[in-house]
């Protein structure tokens, strides 16, 4: 039943080129992770241990300064997601090679392990800051945006120390050489994203800004920087900047399109947004994937199993207390209310309607009549603020190529949802959506065929069943 889906990074790939006067940017879409490869290739404490014994001699003692610093930079590098760029379908952990395509030409993410000559291994704390907060390498050129430096550009100076010292003590050297990118000159002179640097870049941040004993404030450290949240969460603007880095905006975090999923609005809206959610239900989210409402899919999946599942209960709970915060897009907007009349006529068998007709045949035995699915194993579609999400992106994916909850400590069994690429139509797609979306007190627009047919080219399904 489950499917290898191709999971993608995204990242933002911006150059100004020589020969073009105006900016030029380039939303760049990353390559392939199989999502159904279960290995985290998050090193285990076990590595870390091991590795600062090897450094310091006695790291064993819990409370040796060094091999506390090297343990909380390894907390920190899991909540900021570093692996998940920088380790390589099956590669080892942090050693980069993640091809990074982009319509210019593909980038690999860089070996960050501590060995001398092909990672980072020579690089002082100064030389490893201004390539993860300013996006500066060592060589002076700047970095392609698919790195977040600018959401790190928040991180304090304290915990950059922690990562380096996880980096250069808690993470095993690996020997392996960087790929250059196969961009083309001219587009691949760097000075122009210099340029982008300077216009996009938000300064980074001094020690001085910790307020961490209040926990809408830790959250937010969390959000805007080391969780990179609005990476994906927020739109993008005409050189692919995120148009927003804090919350002084309701543009920041309202949604972006990342891979051909729909990172969802994550403010306050009643209806696609959290605002029904409870601080209680962001927290099962994170922690397991899951929750009365919803479950992970997408990218969303991996940032679950790589990070946000490895935070502890202190800074998820900051995190949802923050995201609580956020004011909604539309405040006038209100919240769905649960409708009996579409349960009842496909009870009855009433409803002879094309999108009716293909909910039964492929849908009902998991999501039920009702809408309502089955908690924690198939998620509700009724008033789910997924479906009634404007942008239907996401669900003409996972509908196509069917999805994969990520599977937690706190929730180890995941459940899969088949794709129906081959055996329903563009139209049957938009029908059965369509129907999903005015039903059992959704309400949110049609979806056409032309738009199934789009997703369907862009997310390399199978061509449409000839009927
Ligand atoms: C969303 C993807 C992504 C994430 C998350 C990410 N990186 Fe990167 N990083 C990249 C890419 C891609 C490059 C190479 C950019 C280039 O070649 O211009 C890079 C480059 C770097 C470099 C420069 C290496 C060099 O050779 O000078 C360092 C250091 C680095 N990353 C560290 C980190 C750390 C530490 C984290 C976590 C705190 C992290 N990265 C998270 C994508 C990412
Ligand atoms: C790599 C891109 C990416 C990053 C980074 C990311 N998200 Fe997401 N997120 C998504 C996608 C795609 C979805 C939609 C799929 C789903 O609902 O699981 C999503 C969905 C969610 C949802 C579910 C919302 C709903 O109404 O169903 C929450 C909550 C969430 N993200 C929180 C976060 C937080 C907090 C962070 C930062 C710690 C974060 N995300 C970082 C891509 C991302
Ligand atoms: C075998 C059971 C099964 C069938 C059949 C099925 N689904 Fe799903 N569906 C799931 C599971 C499991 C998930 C959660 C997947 C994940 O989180 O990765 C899901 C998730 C969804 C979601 C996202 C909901 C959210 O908020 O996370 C939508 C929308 C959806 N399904 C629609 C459909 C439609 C439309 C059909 C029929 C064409 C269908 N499903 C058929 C099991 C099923």
């Amino acid at each position: 039943m489950i499917r290898k889906t191709m999971m993608k990074r995204s990242a933002a790939v911006c150059a100004t080129g020589a020969l073009a006067l105006a900016a030029f940017a380039v939303w760049a879409q990353s390559a392939a992770q199989p999502a159904g490869a279960a290995v985290s290739p998050v090193p285990t404490p076990s590595v870390a241990a091991s590795a600062v014994s090897a450094a310091g001699g006695q790291a064993s003692a819990a409370n040796d300064p060094q091999a506390q610093l090297v343990r909380q930079g390894e907390y920190l590098a899991r909540a900021a997601d570093c692996a998940a760029c920088h380790t390589a379908p099956k590669g080892k952990p942090f050693a980069g090679g993640l091809p990074i395509a982009s319509p210019i030409g593909t980038i690999y993410s860089t070996n960050i392990t501590p060995d001398k000559d092909t990672g980072i291994g020579s690089y002082s704390l100064e030389d490893f800051d201004k390539a993860v907060r300013h996006g500066i390498a060592r060589n002076g050129s700047t970095l392609y945006p698919a790195m977040p430096y600018t959401s790190y550009a928040k991180v304090r100076p304290a915990d950059v120390k922690a990562l380096y010292a996880y980096f250069m003590h808690g993470v095993q050297p690996v020997a392996q050489a960087n790929k250059a990118t196969d961009i083309p000159w001219p587009m691949s002179m760097r000075w122009p994203l210099s340029l982008w640097r300077k216009m996009f870049a938000p300064p980074v941040v001094g020690d001085a800004a910790s307020t961490d004993n209040d926990p809408v404030s830790r959250g937010r450290y969390l959000v805007e920087g080391l969780g990179h949240c609005s990476a994906c969460h927020t739109p993008r603007g005409f050189a692919l900047q995120e148009k927003a880095l804090t919350d002084d905006s309701t543009v920041f975090l309202s949604g972006g399109v990342v891979d051909n999923f729909l990172a969802k609005n994550l403010r306050g809206d009643p209806t696609d947004g959290l605002g029904n959610w409870s601080e209680g239900d962001i927290v099962a989210f994170l922690k397991g994937g899951r929750n009365d409402h919803s479950a992970a899919f997408g990218g969303m999946s991996d940032v679950v199993q790589h990070s946000t599942q490895h935070m502890n209960d202190d800074d998820l709970a900051a995190v949802a207390k923050y995201l609580k915060t956020l004011r909604p897009v539309d405040p006038n907007a209100r919240a769905l209310a649960y409708d009996e009349t579409a349960a009842r006529a496909l009870r009855a068998g009433s409803d002879r309607s094309n999108g009716a007709l293909t909910f039964i045949d492929n849908c009902a035995a998991c999501h039920r009549s009702t809408g309502k699915g089955y908690t924690q194993t198939f998620p509700t579609l009724a008033l789910s603020s997924t479906v009634n999400s404007a942008d239907p992106t996401s669900l003409i994916h996972i509908v196509l190529r069917g999805a994969q909850m990520p599977s937690t400590r706190s929730a180890p069994t995941y459940y899969a949802m088949p794709g129906f690429d081959d055996r329903l139509t563009d139209q049957d797609v938009a029908d059965v959506l369509t129907f999903v979306r005015t039903s059992w007190g959704n309400k949110a627009p049609a979806v056409t065929a032309a738009q199934v047919a789009k997703v369907r080219k862009e997310v390399g399904a199978a061509p449409q069943p000839q009927r």
